[in-house]
């Protein structure tokens, strides 16, 4: 059985997993001032972290018998040596990444699939996460 809408979701979230790899790698290279001592590690660490979810992501379509995405999200990644204004691309990034697995949660509950279910679930929490931190981290 192939689940179209499933499999171009999942893409979906795989474009951006890749654009953030690269953002937060870019970040946390950039990153300029006293602030670089913290947010260079948590830039890397997100980069990290993006490249098992796209690895997750991947596997989940290729089970699914679907081709997995090899380019990323096109939406820019913007330049900048503010810290500032990377932790607001960051969080513009997480948000956008949520609200794709948020879809994914829910066409996931179609297709019955427990591993698939829990693996994008941590996922999902993952990035929820990572939203709450950035706002905290903007206040
Ligand atoms: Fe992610
Ligand atoms: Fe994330």
């Amino acid at each position: 059985m192939k689940h179209t809408t499933l499999i171009d979701t999942l893409n979906e979230a795989l474009g951006w997993e890749l654009r953030a790899i690269n953002m937060y790698a870019h970040y946390a290279a950039n990153v300029k001032g006293i602030h670089r001592l913290q947010l260079s590690p948590m830039f890397d660490g997100e980069a990290t972290e993006s490249l098992v979810h796209a690895s997750i992501v991947r596997k989940a379509v290729v089970k699914l018998q679907g081709i997995p995405v090899t380019e990323r999200n096109p939406h820019p990644i913007t330049h900048t040596t503010d810290y500032a204004e990377m932790l607001q691309y960051s969080l513009e990034t997480e948000t956008k990444a949520a609200a794709v697995y948020g879809e994914v949660m829910i066409q996931l509950e179609a297709a019955a699939d427990q591993d698939l279910s829990d693996a994008i679930e941590q996922i999902y929490l993952a990035e929820l996460r990572s939203v709450e931190e950035l706002r905290l981290l903007m206040e």
